[in-house]
C-alpha cells in the first residue's frame, strides 16, 4: 500500500504562483509567434491547462502522449503517439512536460518535433530532477528543481494513483 508524505512538497498556492511567473516569462519570449502549446499526456495535462490559461496570449493547445519502456539502463525506448496528426512544420512549439528525470523522454520528444519540422521548440517543465539526468537535455523554463525523490500529484502519478491531488507530495 503506497502512501504519500502528508505535508505537501509544493502547495497548490506555490504551484499557481510559479505557473503565473512562468507564463509571464514565456509570454515575453514567444508573444509574436502564436505558439502551439503541446502538452505531454498524461502527467502534464493539468499543468498544460493552467499554463495555457495563464499565458493570456494567442496560442493553440495540442496534446501528445509519450510512453517509455525503462528496459535498458542507458535510457529506455520511448514511444510517441499523436505527433503524426499535427501540422508543426514552421511553427513555434512550446512543449509542456510534467518532469524531466533521466531526460530520455524529452530527448525523444525533441527529436520527434525536429523531424516534424518545427521551426522553434521551447520546453517548459513543471519539475526538473537534474541529479537523475542520463541524457543531457535542459528545459528552457522549469518550475521547480526537485531532489532525487519520487513525487506525485498535480498530474503526476504512481501507477495511475495520486494524479488528481491539487498539490505535489513525495511518495513515502
Ligand atoms: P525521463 O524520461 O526519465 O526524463 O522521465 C520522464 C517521465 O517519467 C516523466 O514525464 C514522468 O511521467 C515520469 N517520472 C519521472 N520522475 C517522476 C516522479 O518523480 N513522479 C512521477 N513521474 C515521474
Amino acid at each position: 500500500m503506497m502512501r504519500i508524505d502528508p505535508e505537501p512538497l509544493l502547495t497548490a498556492g506555490q504551484i499557481a504562483a510559479r505557473v503565473s511567473e512562468l507564463a509571464a516569462e514565456i509570454r515575453r519570449d514567444l508573444a509574436d509567434d502564436r505558439p502551439v502549446v503541446l502538452g505531454v499526456l498524461k502527467g502534464a495535462a493539468f499543468f498544460t491547462a493552467d499554463l495555457a490559461r495563464a499565458l493570456g496570449m494567442d496560442a493553440e493547445v495540442e496534446f501528445i502522449r509519450a510512453r517509455s519502456y525503462s528496459g535498458t539502463e542507458s535510457g529506455g525506448r520511448v514511444e510517441v503517439f499523436g505527433l503524426d496528426r499535427l501540422s508543426l512544420a514552421g511553427r513555434t512549439v512550446l512543449l509542456v512536460e510534467d518532469i524531466v528525470d533521466t531526460g530520455t523522454t524529452l530527448a525523444a520528444l525533441l527529436a520527434g518535433l525536429h523531424a516534424a519540422g518545427a521551426a522553434t521548440v521551447r520546453v517548459c517543465a513543471l519539475l526538473d530532477k537534474p541529479s537523475r539526468r542520463k541524457t543531457p537535455v535542459t528545459p528552457d523554463y522549469a518550475g521547480f528543481v526537485v531532489e532525487n525523490r519520487f513525487v506525485v500529484g498535480y498530474g503526476l502519478d504512481y501507477e495511475e494513483r495520486f494524479r488528481t491531488l491539487p498539490e505535489i507530495h513525495v511518495l513515502a
